[in-house]
């Protein structure tokens, strides 16, 4: 299910929650009568659950939300004060007092939560972009481009929506193609822009890429998924990979979609040492890795994905 579906879903969840404790609450309001004196008290206990759901809804839904269940709330309670209290003018000037006790515990919160929530996504904005600036400067190095990361992170970003993965996981698993190859910039520049073969000495020296890069991100804690990627991306499903011979689910999942990502850019772009090729012969080799380099669930899960968005992404990261 696609991330916006989840974050829909939560939603509702959220709104049917709000929903019945409104319901609740006046439905024990009006149905506990005012006398006898044993009465009135749980009424008034009753009475007071009203101060929950404003609250409630700042924190799920913002300033807008909290709006819009005090101003039910204030109409359901106002209703009970005018019909049970007729004439009692003390008792109604009372309520008018909770009523608007609703509206501050309802709008206070809703704007601090709203304000909150911006902040955060600031805070996250902003080390996304240090992520971008960081990975680009090592794209170029490697590449002669600053787009290869990032389009194997869209990429990876689609595999995980086709499979289900939830929101949160997705945002790491997309960290983690981001920041895959971190550790190359342990690889000295003449063996990683080498051209031609390397011997096997300077493979030696490239193979520890995986575990330099795991070294650099493991202890920033929101990259914690990220670091398990960065060390297995060059693993393969069969076990042949590298630096630990991982094989099937000991690769991490993040990392056995990394994998399709990755092999399909750079089959899909032009290199120094090839031409790009299209995507029925990167899908057709893709297909004849399955079960060996990649995961087939994996392999499954790409070929599911419509062409147009891939091609979205082809276009939005171009190499220039
Ligand atoms: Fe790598």
């Amino acid at each position: 299910m696609p991330i916006k579906g989840q974050v829909q879903t939560s939603a509702i969840i959220k709104l049917i929650i709000l929903s019945v404790i409104v319901l609740v609450v006046t439905l024990l309001h009006f149905m506990t009568p005012t006398e006898p004196h044993i009465y009135h008290q749980l009424h008034i206990i009753f009475r007071k659950l009203y101060f929950l759901p404003p609250v409630m809804a700042g924190a799920w839904f913002g300033l807008r939300g909290a709006l819009i269940t005090t101003l039910s709330i204030s109409i359901l309670f106002s209703l009970h004060a005018f019909l049970d209290w007729p004439g009692n003018y003390m008792e109604q000037a009372n309520q008018l007092g909770e009523l608007a006790g609703f509206w501050v515990v309802g709008l206070v919160p809703g704007y601090l939560f709203d304000r909150q929530k911006k902040l955060l996504i600031d805070v996250a904005n902003a080390n996304e972009e240090t992520l971008i600036a960081l990975v680009s400067a090592l794209d170029l190095r490697e590449h002669n481009t600053q787009m290869h990361s990032r389009r194997v992170r869209e990429y990876a970003l689609l595999i995980a929506r086709q499979l289900g993965i939830d929101e949160r996981r997705s945002v790491n698993i997309g960290f983690g193609a981001l920041l895959h190859d971190v550790g190359k910039i342990a690889v000295p520049d003449h063996i990683l822009l080498k051209q031609g073969r390397l011997t096997e000495d300077e493979w030696k020296e490239m193979r520890k890429h995986p575990e330099a890069g795991y070294g650099i991100i493991k202890k920033i804690n929101f990259l914690k998924e990220a670091a398990e990627i960065a060390y297995t991306h060059h693993e393969r499903f069969d076990g042949q990979g590298y630096p630990r011979g991982l094989r099937g689910e000991e690769i991490p999942y993040g990392a056995r979609i990394f994998m399709v990502a990755d092999v399909f850019d750079a089959l899909s772009s032009t290199r120094s040492y090839h031409t790009a090729s299209t995507y029925e012969e990167c899908t057709k080799m893709i297909k004849e890795e399955s079960g060996k380099h990649f995961d087939s669930k994996v392999v499954g899960a790409f070929l599911l994905i419509d062409r147009k968005q891939i091609e979205a992404i082809q276009t939005e990261y171009a190499d220039g």
